[in-house]
């Protein structure tokens, strides 16, 4: 086959280092066509449409749901492999102890072969993207060759694809991005309407060599290089040998009544509610403030001349998860997705529209379900069927958010006053604090977790460290990523301020003690507060914290003191046996642990021996 295709190059593409990879990629693959995607409006039509008539898209009604698609993957294909994700590096050390490592040489050997032929019967896309705005200082190019239109069309909404960025990369360096799903076509082959290699899954990244080699899978995490692979896993190690962050934060500006804006990046592990914090609305009693989305899931943030951080989001739309998602818990995501957007393993309504769980107090009577079988209440109090996958996702162009940031695009970045730190945890972790000094901040980060429930497979109840919310998307050592967090903070002049925060913690009767969502503000508020030098705090064994009085209450009067004391308490034997526990996080890393952390838990240790057993904020310690 490979001996019919035309691989002429149209005559804008003169990047060499490019031209020898591409002719290299299509004699290897052998794909029956090659389709240089040039990012146009109508070229993401004509693709669309192709799926519509190959059955891997579905069009929405357009009066419920205008130019917006329905995929349905296959059953086997609904998330992230982290099992099968590899880190290369040269030496296996260099990749720690949370990645999966195969030698390179092996790998390589392995990849040569399940590549061979695998784009055979299929087309070939050459999808060029920018992540971050084009000719941003912080924004770096990557080319996905694909034999998937579902990930050409997504790279579309989430990067910025297109023809425009051979321009700025010129014979400039770029990313290799590799993707197949793994199913070639023999002749005459009838193709399914979701491709993939049900036996053999390879996420693999060279972080020395900047490539990206993904196979079986066309599923998002898995597909859309741009996102996790590269602008996760090959950047954090770009960034730490560039001198800069890539990390699993959104960005948020939050402005107050008197127009001044500050903006702050936040990591949280997934499916702890990072898209809507991203978009909060203020609740009532903080008229006048504003709240922006800059990003969602990613920040690349470097220092600028006047030694502030920058950061910009690099990606261009979002991939969120749809179940969950409503008018409720998050309007302005509602609004984001009301068209042009692909979704994927939600229902289908009798009248062309998408469904998911909790989209709607009461589920429609029938529906379409993510496999594609009939679906009523009925049948799911039965069998306990969803009717949306719970990894149902929706893609969407951020310029479609309704509370977009203006500077979302500044190639510049916006500038970060803070840092915040989340994981989900019932017990022991206050709602916010804030760390003594940059160096408490990076331990607080690299200690965040989420207790495992009972979807998970462990004991429910045992907190998984996800140090820096990076544990699967850190492409290099993590305790390397320490280090590098501690080294970047020793060169800045006047660091952010780093916060902890715990939206989850729940009462002895198992209930939530926060309401958390839009009442989120009422932190935010005293984080911006802080930073701008216009809020008390009481010094406590984990660093600061706000009093009861330190944080405002218009609108939520009846959320008592009491309440608020249980939320914040910090109880010393469960932070005797915390702190104890990061020993197990710390254990792994041998020598690559910062001696900091050997000194600061040390610190911590004697602040929470000292400590009255149930620790409480006392009104008269305020800074
Ligand atoms: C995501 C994730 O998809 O963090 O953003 O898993
Ligand atoms: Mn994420």
């Amino acid at each position: 086959m490979s001996a019919t295709v035309n691989v002429s190059l149209p005559e804008y593409v003169k990047n060499d280092r490019f031209k020898a990879w591409f002719h290299e990629m299509v004699a290897l693959c052998k794909p029956d066509n090659v389709h240089f995607c040039d990012g146009s409006d109508e070229e993401y039509q004509t693709l669309c449409e192709q799926m519509v008539q190959s059955g891997t898209f579905k069009r929405l009604n357009p009066a419920k749901r205008p130019n917006s698609f329905l995929a349905l993957s296959d059953p086997s294909d609904v998330a992230r492999v982290e099992d099968r994700t590899y880190i290369c590096s040269r030496r296996k050390e260099d990749a720690g102890p949370t990645n999966n490592w195969i030698n390179p040489r092996e790998m390589r050997s392995t990849l040569a072969k399940i590549f061979d032929g695998c784009m055979q019967g299929r087309t070939m896309y050459v999808v060029p993207f920018s992540m971050g705005p084009l000719g941003s200082r912080i924004a770096q190019i990557g080319v996905q060759l694909t034999d998937s239109a579902y990930a050409a069309v997504n790279m579309k909404i989430m990067t910025r694809m297109g023809k425009k960025v051979w321009d700025v990369l010129g014979n400039n360096d770029f990313v290799p991005c590799m993707h197949s799903v793994g199913a070639p076509l023999a002749p005459g082959q009838q193709d399914v309407a979701w491709p993939c290699n049900k036996d053999q899954k390879y996420i693999v990244h060279f972080p020395e060599e900047r490539e990206i080699w993904s196979y079986g899978s066309g599923y998002g995490g898995n597909a859309l290089l741009g996102k996790k692979c590269f602008a996760l896993r090959i950047a954090s190690t770009m960034a730490r040998d560039e001198g800069w962050l890539a990390e699993h934060m959104l960005i948020v500006g939050v402005e107050d009544p008197q127009k001044t804006k500050t903006y702050l990046a936040a990591a949280f592990p997934s499916a702890c509610g990072k898209t809507n914090l991203a978009m909060l609305i203020p609740p009532q009693g903080f008229e006048g403030y504003k709240v922006t989305t800059v990003g969602d899931d990613i920040a690349w943030i470097k220092t600028g001349d006047d030694g502030k951080l920058y950061a910009i989001n690099p990606e261009a739309g979002f991939f969120g998860v749809a179940p969950g998602t409503s008018d409720k818990s998050n309007p302005n995501a509602m609004e984001t997705i009301k068209s042009n957007t692909i979704f994927t393993n939600c229902a289908l309504t009798p009248d062309g529209d998408v469904w998911w769980e909790d989209m709607t107090d009461t589920p429609p009577p029938e529906l379409i379900d993510w496999q594609g079988q009939a679906w009523t209440p009925a049948i799911a109090k039965e069998t306990g069927r969803k009717a949306a996958h719970p990894n149902a996702r929706f893609t969407a162009p951020a310029h479609q958010c309704p509370v977009i940031d203006k500077e979302w695009e500044n190639p510049n970045g916006v500038p970060i006053a803070a840092f915040v730190f989340g994981g989900r945890r019932a017990t022991t972790v206050p709602l916010v604090y804030q760390a003594v000094n940059w160096n408490f901040g990076v331990y607080l980060a690299a200690t965040i977790g989420s207790e495992m429930t009972a979807a998970a497979a462990g004991t429910i109840g045992q907190v998984r460290r996800d140090p820096f919310a990076m544990l699967p998307f850190c492409g290099y050592h993590v305790g390397d990523h320490f280090n590098h967090w501690l080294q970047f903070g020793r060169e800045l002049p006047n660091p952010p301020r780093i916060f902890g925060v715990n939206w989850f913690r729940k009462n002895k009767d198992g209930k939530f003690l926060w309401p958390g969502f839009g009442q989120n503000m009422r932190v935010l508020k005293w984080v911006v507060d802080r930073v701008q030098g216009r809020a008390a705090a009481s010094e406590s064994p984990l660093g600061w914290m706000p009093r009861y009085e330190d944080l405002s209450w218009k609108g939520l009067e009846d959320f008592s003191p009491e309440k608020f004391d249980e939320l914040m308490t910090v109880d010393r034997e469960a932070w005797k046996q915390e702190v104890l526990s990061h020993e197990e996080l710390f254990a792994k890393l041998y020598d690559r642990l910062p001696k900091e952390f050997i000194w600061m838990r040390e610190l911590m240790q004697s602040s929470l021996w000292r400590s009255p057993e149930h620790w409480h904020l006392e009104p008269e310690r305020a800074e």
